[in-house]
């Protein structure tokens, strides 16, 4: 029987989610790699285990994680049945649906058909009567705005999310979105975008209007999928992302011009008594922009860096320039 930590809440930083009553965890974990019906599901679960006893109250799910796509949810499933059904209502479990799920019109993109369907999928896969997030995972050209944004609310509506939010969405699409919710009784809480130090897009609007909107940020792979870390500085080892079969990052992503800044960047994170991975936290977190970093993976003590990191000094000025020169390159 497994029971929660009683420090668990301790050693964790929770910040609000744009002007709403939610509170997030720092870091948050998400279980897109290593959850998936073809990994070790004991080691998932020492993971989802650890991570909540370091006060990791946000695991993030879409209806496609795996591999096969749905196997993540039913992975999670079986470890809240197993583990933390107690725990429920300290837990905020976040899904999605927009990319493709199954065959046929209906299995991807905007429509209310698809985000209904799909989320009904989603809650029978994890045993759930709801999630706390509901997320659009990618804007649809073709499915006017206000139809998505229809059905966000009306699944709020149905009982069968908390809150709603929207990934990948441009700085424009977000104003529009974001007004539209409003429009409907359903304020948009969070944004799903990429940001890391070799992903900067959202600094180029997007986080103004999430600030003028009072939406939250959850900024996925902050460590850049797993290259901002001490992990290919010595060559690339069989277990890890990059020599795997995900789509989401091959070996030829990991060039030298990249390894060259990540090993300068590495000497930085040392002089301040940190590892690369936990420097990468620390500058997407840096200035409170950000309400969660969230990240994926692969081993019990990847989860421990990671909330280490939360109570680091903050950036000095002269640390973030030094940071700037190396990424410039
Ligand atoms: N909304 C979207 O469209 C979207 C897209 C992508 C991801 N996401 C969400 O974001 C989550 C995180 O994405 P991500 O996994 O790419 O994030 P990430 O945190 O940038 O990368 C995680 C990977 O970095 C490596 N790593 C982590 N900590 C480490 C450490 N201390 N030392 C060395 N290596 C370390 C591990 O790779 P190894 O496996 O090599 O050990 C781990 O799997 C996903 O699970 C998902 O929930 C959302």
């Amino acid at each position: 029987m497994y029971e929660a930590s009683s420090a668990r809440y301790e050693g964790m930083k929770y910040n609000r989610t744009g002007r709403s009553g939610l509170l997030l965890p720092a870091v948050s974990l998400g279980l897109w790699h290593n959850f998936g019906g073809i990994d070790v599901f004991e080691n998932g679960r020492a993971m989802i285990r650890r991570a909540f006893d370091l006060g990791i109250t946000h695991f993030d799910l879409a209806n496609n994680y795996g591999p096969p796509a749905g196997s993540a949810e039913e992975t999670f499933g079986q470890i809240l049945k197993k583990d933390l059904q107690p725990y429920r209502d300290e837990l905020i479990i976040s899904t999605k649906a927009g990319y493709h799920m199954w065959p046929g019109p209906y299995g991807e993109w905007g429509s209310k058909k698809n985000l209904v369907s799909s989320l009904d999928q989603s809650l029978k896969r994890m045993g759930l009567e709801y999630v706390d997030i509901f997320y659009h995972h990618r804007p649809d050209p073709n499915t006017p705005l206000e139809e998505t944004m229809a059905a966000l609310d009306l699944i709020v509506r149905q009982g069968k999310a908390l809150y709603v939010g929207i990934s990948n969405y441009s700085a424009e699409q977000t104003r529009e979105a974001a007004q539209i919710l409003r429009r409907l009784g359903t304020p948009c809480l969070i944004h799903q975008p990429n940001y890391s130090m070799l992903s900067r897009w959202i600094e180029d609007g997007l986080q103004d209007v999430l600030a003028e909107e009072g939406i939250g940020s959850i900024v996925f792979s902050p460590l850049y999928k797993g290259i901002l870390t001490d992990r290919y500085l010595n060559g690339i080892t069989p277990d890890s992302r990059a020599a795997g079969p995900s789509v989401f990052l091959s070996e030829k992503e990991i060039t030298e011009e990249v390894l060259d800044k990540v090993r300068r960047l590495n000497e930085l994170a040392a002089a301040r008594g940190q590892k690369m991975s936990q420097l990468a936290l620390s500058w997407v977190l840096r200035g409170g922009k950000v309400t969660s970093a969230l990240i994926g993976a692969s081993k019990v003590s990847q989860i421990e860096d990671a909330v280490a990191a939360v109570h680091a000094p903050e950036l000095t000025a002269e640390e973030l320039e030094q940071i700037e020169a190396i990424l410039r390159g």
